[in-house]
């Protein structure tokens, strides 16, 4: 029999945003490179600036920095020192090369190109029906600010759905609360607000079906060591931190109930890009018969592309890999400190060589169900795809 879940919501403290815009419109980000240890906000004014950020990850998470692209040519396209347009072609031209420059900064999240996909087809309408300047222009502004705003709420939702799936699932014979893993960072660092696999992690916990969430530190960028664990503490949910190296004696030791993870790109058979480290776990998950699920927003959902072998994988500088970026606790100061020999990664001899992948491709074969805010769609037993369609 199912346990039932217990009703009422635990109350959250407030979390920390990637994003906020104050009274004047001006967008800021939280500088990611510096947390946890400082928070830095700082102002991103122009498409430049938000490619930049992107690029540089200061902002990261598909769902962010979808946010952050569109906010930025808002913000942009609304300023004094904004680009002024003689004709409707001309402002078309200039915002649909601004979106192909903004979707270059990373590849493989699929959300970006979302974002930009949905300010392509203003445009083209625009066009079709022989709109103004100031009528492209404010309706570019309006989808813009619907990218960001829309995300928190179905975020909820989705959280929602997949907490109650996993309760369903493994949360029975008695059991009070449910042990999970995740990887990488996907609450509201990595998106508008709540998160995706953190989303469904602090919906397990309000309603007081979570144990521990166990999370993966996520290197070389370190996104679980240095973002997660900022907003689990904050959040004060229970959680214990693992190396990447431990999830196969965790899963041994310890009864684990789901791994939840987000995605940059969930294609039609299922299959699903994520935060290197991902096959790993997905892989281990299914030697020890635990549920693996996969949360993410439609927007993150691709049925353009047939399988995983189309995703593009972007690979990282290797510089991110042979240097750790931390608080010097002799001197109190942040600092980047190279942890192999010299040359490794920089140098060009046969043994200085360095392989950075910043996503793997997980088959859905190794998936028990993907998660989005319309639904919960399960891989039928003994089929290898899923079907995402559904749940679109
Ligand atoms: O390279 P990152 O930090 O942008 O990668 C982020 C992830 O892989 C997340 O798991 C993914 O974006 C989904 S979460 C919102």
């Amino acid at each position: 029999m199912v346990a039932a879940a217990p009703s009422g919501k635990k109350p959250l403290p407030d979390m920390m945003t990637s994003i906020r815009i104050d009274k004047s419109g001006q967008v800021e980000i939280v500088d990611q490179l510096l947390l946890p240890h400082s928070v830095v906000w700082m102002p991103v004014s122009t498409p430049q600036e938000a490619f930049d950020a992107i690029k540089s990850m200061r902002i990261r998470g598909a769902p962010a920095i979808a946010s952050l692209a569109a906010l930025s040519l808002r913000s942009y396209l609304s300023s004094s020192s904004g680009p002024s347009f003689s004709s409707s072609s001309e402002a078309i031209k200039w915002i649909h090369e601004t979106a192909d420059y903004l979707q270059s900064s990373r590849p493989t999240a699929v959300n970006l190109g979302e974002a930009m996909d949905r300010i392509r087809l203003v445009l083209k309408q625009a066009e079709g029906e022989g709109k103004s300047v100031d009528e492209i222009v404010e309706k570019i502004k309006t989808v813009c600010g619907d990218v960001h705003e829309e995300d928190l709420e179905r975020n909820m939702e989705m959280g929602r759905l997949g907490a109650e799936w996993l309760w369903k699932k493994r949360g029975g014979n008695g059991k009070k609360g449910i042990k999970v893993v995740t990887v990488c960072n996907t609450g509201s660092l990595a998106t508008s607000g709540y998160g995706t696999a953190i989303g469904v992690i602090t919906a397990l916990f309000e309603a007081d079906q979570l144990d521990t969430a166990y999370y993966a530190q996520t290197t070389p960028y370190h996104q679980g060591s240095r973002l997660t664990s900022l907003e689990l503490t904050t959040l004060q949910i229970p959680a214990c931190m693992i190396c990447d190296t431990m999830l196969g004696s965790l899963f041994q030791h310890e009864d684990i109930d789901g791994v939840i993870v987000g995605a940059d790109r969930v294609v039609k058979n299922g299959d699903t890009a994520n935060k290197i480290g991902t096959y790993q776990a997905a892989v281990l998950a299914q030697r020890h018969n635990i549920p693996f699920m996969v949360a993410a927003p439609v927007t993150t959902i691709d049925l353009s592309l047939a399988t995983g072998k189309e995703i593009h994988i972007e690979h990282r500088p290797s510089v991110e890999a042979t240097q750790v970026r931390g608080l010097n606790i002799e001197t109190g100061k942040l600092s980047v400190v190279r942890i192999t020999p010299e040359g490794v990664g920089e140098g060009d001899k046969p043994w200085q060589r360095v392989y950075n992948p910043s996503f793997d491709v997980t088959p859905a074969e190794l998936i028990s169900c993907v998660v989005t805010e319309k639904g919960v769609a399960e891989r039928k037993e003994g089929e290898k795809n899923i079907d995402v369609a559904s749940i679109c």
